[in-house]
């Protein structure tokens, strides 16, 4: 069973899966974006709670580094991502070699958080070190709001994935680094090469 992440790249993976006919039971889908390009491939949607554990995930993200820790929620799909990702054996990231950098941070750092909390979260990421920055209009699938947090060094992914998970109101943040990718897919002009970090 797939679970199926979110944005531009996943949306390629689909279309290749529907022109190239790879036949597939059915997909967890990571957003209402993607559940829509699935239902009109004609994939079957699958819910996660009858699913059961995935063998795969595939994704993009909007940084990654050589040892699978990854920025992702540009497209503010970050907390069902987090989840299917989570409830995957296998976790396979798709992205083009600007995207990898050696220290996390460049990209601002979305993090999804529970409406009423928004300036209280705000205050505490200023603590952290980070410039947050309301994403305004933009509601999640699971009706909360996103803040993009500029100019944060992310020295230990890990350690600070945990710090804004020990914050109140916020729901995910978009550093996946305790889950990263199993596989990194990385294409550039001298072509695709796969890094596996565990066997680094
Ligand atoms: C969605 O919230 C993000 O995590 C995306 O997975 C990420 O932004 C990658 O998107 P693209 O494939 O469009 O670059």
């Amino acid at each position: 069973m797939l679970g199926v992440g979110t944005g531009s790249t996943v949306e390629q993976l689909i279309e290749e899966i529907v022109e190239r006919r790879i036949p597939l039971a059915g997909a967890v889908s990571s957003s209402d974006r993607t559940s829509q390009r699935l239902a009109a491939a004609r994939i079957p949607l699958l819910d996660l709670n009858a699913a059961g554990p995935l063998a795969l995930y595939v994704d993009g993200a909007d940084e990654a580094t050589e040892r699978g820790e990854l920025i992702k929620g540009g497209g503010a799909a970050l907390t069902r991502e987090k989840i299917v990702a989570a409830a995957s054996d296998r976790f396979v990231c798709i992205v083009d070699d600007s995207k990898l950098v050696g220290r996390l941070g460049r990209f601002p750092l979305p993090v999804e958080v529970i409406p009423l909390a928004r300036s209280y979260v705000a205050r505490r990421i200023v603590e952290l070190g980070g410039q947050p920055v309301w994403r305004e209009g933009v509601v999640t699938d699971n009706g909360n709001v996103i803040l993009d947090v500029h100019h944060l060094p992310i020295d230990d992914p890990a350690g600070m994935e945990a710090a804004f998970d020990g914050i109140a109101g916020v729901v995910t943040v978009g550093i996946f680094a305790r889950r990263g990718a199993d596989v990194l897919i990385v294409a550039g002009d001298a072509g695709v090469k796969t890094i596996e970090p565990a066997r680094r």
